[in-house]
């Protein structure tokens, strides 16, 4: 696809967001059976869910694309329908509800909650360890790529150019350390059974309406100053991320393959934010001194199979100054990714 200078409506960005690679549409020509997504019901479900039916149509293959969630939000359920989604609503802690699920062959587990953890440590446990449990359970025969996070690692030297997948974890704080839970609970199933793993540790996938570069933007664009005591972070574009996780389908081993999704910057706050408020005419203003530590992860094995980004570091902070410049929707979902005590 020839990525658009600006995007300008959510229209559009949808349809950018949701453009199957042709290494995928290749996959797909390959893989046999369906394709369930679980927890498609969150900031990433449709990119994910459109980039699959996409994928599927380019490659002139018949498979269908469930989606599962509880769908909190019923215009979302109407939205993956449109596309040629079929859905099944279903609380995923609920093990009877579970056990009705048809056994599809590949499963993307996207569950997840990180926001509200602080004071309500138990709920988060139950989504990010219980509900991997029922669904290893249920799932013991399909290829399963598991949703994780780059928190599971420690906060690093920003020198250092992130955690490989082969470093040790030590995550910090209850949210995630249940996510860690989580890799570990698909794991023990899948030495159990013999059930073909990914872990897909992303950090920070960028949609214009959500994100890192949307936090910082914003502060810029509304004159508030950015805080710089995590100056670092990563970033990936939503839809080559949505790519991603449908290839690694192909990766999955028992025990577990492991993969760091995001870009090959560890990118300065202060070099994001430059560029933004120079695109919007604004002076940023900073608060705090520059962290020297931050939760960063290293993409080389994941660009090493599956590429480079096709969405560039400045295609993104381009399009996303725009977005907030033309007053483009907000999710009022921020990242918190300035956080680093550990506790969301
Ligand atoms: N977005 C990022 O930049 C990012 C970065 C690192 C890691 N991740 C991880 O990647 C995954 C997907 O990201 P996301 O941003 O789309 O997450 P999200 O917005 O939190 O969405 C997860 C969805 O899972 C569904 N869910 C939660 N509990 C459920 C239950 N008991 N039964 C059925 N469905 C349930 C919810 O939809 P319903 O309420 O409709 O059920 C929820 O919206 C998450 O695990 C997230 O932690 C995301």
């Amino acid at each position: 696809m020839i990525l658009p200078e600006l995007i300008s409506n959510e229209e559009q960005l949808d349809e950018v967001l949701g453009t199957p690679s042709p290494q995928l549409t290749e996959m797909m020509r390959r893989l046999d059976g369906d394709i369930m997504i679980l927890g498609i019901g969150g900031k990433m479900g449709a990119s994910l869910g459109a980039v699959a039916i996409n994928a599927i149509k380019a490659a002139g293959v018949s498979k269908k694309v469930i989606g599962v969630a509880r769908f909190s939000d019923p215009d979302t359920r109407k939205k993956l329908n449109q596309l040629g989604i079929e859905t099944i609503s279903c609380d995923l802690l609920d093990r009877q509800a579970v056990a009705e699920l048809p056994r599809i062959k590949n499963i993307i587990f996207m569950v997840g909650r990180k926001f509200g953890t602080d004071g309500n440590e138990e709920l988060t446990w139950a989504i990010n360890t219980l509900v991997p449990h029922i669904v290893a359970e249920h799932f013991t025969a399909s290829r399963i790529v598991v949703f994780s996070t780059g928190n599971v690692y420690p906060l690093v030297p920003v020198t250092s150019g992130g955690c490989s997948e082969t470093d040790s974890t030590n995550p910090l704080g209850e949210y995630a350390q249940s996510c860690l839970g989580r890799e570990r609970i698909f794991g023990h199933f899948s030495k159990l059974y013999g059930t073909p793993l990914c872990l897909y540790r992303l950090n920070y996938a960028i949609d214009l309406r959500y994100g890192v570069l949307y936090d910082i933007g914003r502060k810029i664009w509304e004159e508030k100053p950015v805080d710089l005591s995590v100056s670092h972070f990563n970033a990936i574009w939503q839809g080559d991320a949505c790519n991603q996780a449908l290839l690694c389908l192909e990766y999955c081993t028992s025990p577990a393959n492991v993969f760091n999704i995001t870009g090959p910057e560890s990118i300065p706050v202060r070099y994001a934010a430059d560029i933004m408020a120079q695109i919007m005419g604004k002076k940023v203003t900073y608060s705090g001194n520059d962290g020297s530590y931050a939760l960063l992860a290293n993409s080389a094995k994941s660009a090493k199979h599956f590429g480079y980004p096709t969405v560039s570091l400045q295609q993104m902070l381009t399009w996303t100054a725009h977005w907030l410049m033309l007053g483009g929707r907000g999710l009022n979902k921020p990242t918190h990714f300035d956080t680093n005590n550990g506790r969301f």
